[in-house]
C-alpha cells in the first residue's frame, strides 16, 4: 500500500511491514496485531485517519464504490472490497466511538455488534474494548435474538461489552420496541422522521463524538442533505459493476435507486486530505473544505 497524497518521498509512500504487499499479506486482521511489522503498519494508517482534535461531534462517512460508482454489486458492498478496504475499514472502526448505519444496510450486510477480534486493540487504549453500533431505523425490524441486538451467540466467541444503539421514532411499533428495549439501548429520537441533526446530538449525549457512518446511500443523503458530513472516506474499486446499483448517496425521497423524484443538488466541497493506492484499489480521505 502506497500514501499518494500527500506526497512523502520517503520509500516512495510505501507504507511499513506488511503493508508493502497487503495481497500477499492476505487478510490482515486484528488477530494478527502481535506479527512483526503489523504495530507500525496501524499506527501509519491511524496517524492518517486520525480524527481532528473537537469539543464537538465529527461525522466521518466510510463507504466504497466501483469506478462506474456502484455502491453495492449484487445488493451488498462485499464484491466492492479488497485487502487494503478491509484494513482501513477495520482501523475506521477502531478510532470510532460509534459505528451509525441504517436499518436496511444492517439488514442487508447481517450487522453484528462488534467483537473484540475485529478491533486493533492499541485503538482503543483508555476506551471500551469496542464501539457500539447504532442503527437507524423506523420500522424496528431487527430480530431481537440476532447477533446485531443480543449479540453473537456464545459459540462464535467474545460477545463484547458494547450494546447496539436502536434510534427510532414514535411512529414505531410498540411491540417491536419493547423487544428491542429488552437487549438494546433505544432511543426515540422524533416523532415520524429522525433528522441526522438529532441522531448526532443523541449519540453525543450518550457521549459519542467520533461518529462512523458506514451507511448506506439512504442516510448518507439525508446527511448530506442536512449538512453533517464532516468527512468522506471513499474507497474505489477497480471494477466495473455495470448493472443497477445505485450510487453511494441518495436523496431524501429520490429512493437508494435513482428515483423518480430529482430533488435539487446541494453542492459540498471537499479537500482531499489524503489518498493511498493498493492493488488498484483507491482509498480516498476527504474532509469538508472550510472558508
Ligand atoms: N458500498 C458501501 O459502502 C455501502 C455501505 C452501506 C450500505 N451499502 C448498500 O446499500 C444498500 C442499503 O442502503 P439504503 O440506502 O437502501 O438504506 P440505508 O441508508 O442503509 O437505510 C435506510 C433505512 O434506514 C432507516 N432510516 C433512514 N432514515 C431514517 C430516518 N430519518 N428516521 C428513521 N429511520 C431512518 C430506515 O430503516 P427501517 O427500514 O428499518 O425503518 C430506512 O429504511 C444495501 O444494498 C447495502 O449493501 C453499501
Amino acid at each position: 500500500m502506497r500514501l499518494i497524497f500527500p506526497p512523502s518521498p520517503e520509500r516512495d509512500g510505501l507504507l511499513p511491514g506488511p503493508g508493502r504487499d497487503l495481497a500477499a499479506a492476505g487478510r490482515l486482521t486484528p488477530a494478527r496485531a502481535a506479527e512483526p511489522g503489523v504495530a507500525g503498519l496501524i499506527d501509519a494508517i491511524a496517524g492518517i485517519y486520525r480524527y481532528p482534535a473537537s469539543d464537538g461531534p465529527w461525522v466521518r462517512a466510510n463507504m466504497v464504490q466501483s469506478a462506474d460508482g456502484a455502491v453495492a454489486v449484487d445488493g451488498r458492498s462485499g464484491g466492492l472490497s479488497g485487502p487494503a478496504d478491509r484494513l482501513v475499514f477495520s482501523v475506521l472502526r477502531s478510532l470510532a466511538d460509534v459505528i451509525v448505519v441504517g436499518g436496511s444496510t444492517a439488514r442487508a450486510e447481517r450487522y453484528g455488534r462488534i467483537r473484540r477480534h475485529e478491533v486493533w486493540p492499541s485503538l482503543r487504549t483508555g476506551r471500551d474494548p469496542v464501539p457500539p453500533i447504532a442503527v437507524l431505523s423506523r420500522r424496528v425490524d431487527l430480530e431481537p435474538d440476532g447477533r446485531l441486538l443480543a449479540g453473537w451467540p456464545a459459540a462464535t466467541g467474545d460477545r463484547g461489552p458494547a450494546r447496539t444503539i436502536v434510534l427510532t421514532t414514535g411512529d414505531a411499533p410498540a411491540d417491536r420496541l419493547a423487544a428491542a428495549q429488552a437487549v438494546a439501548e433505544v432511543v426515540v429520537a422524533g416523532r415520524h422522521e429522525i433528522t441526522a441533526k438529532a441522531a448526532v446530538s443523541a449519540l453525543a449525549a450518550l457521549g459519542h463524538r467520533r461518529i462512523l457512518l458506514e451507511g448506506g446511500p439512504g442516510l448518507l443523503g439525508q446527511f448530506i442533505a442536512e449538512d453533517l458530513i464532516d468527512e468522506l472516506c471513499l474507497t474505489i474499486s477497480p471494477l466495473l459493476e455495470g448493472g443497477r446499483a445505485g450510487r453511494i448517496s441518495a436523496a431524501p425521497g429520490s429512493g437508494s435507486e435513482n428515483g423518480p423524484h430529482r430533488p435539487a443538488s446541494t453542492a459540498t466541497g471537499l479537500a482531499l486530505a489524503a489518498l493511498l493506492e493498493d492493488d488498484g484499489f483507491l482509498l480516498a480521505r476527504y474532509l469538508r473544505q472550510t472558508g
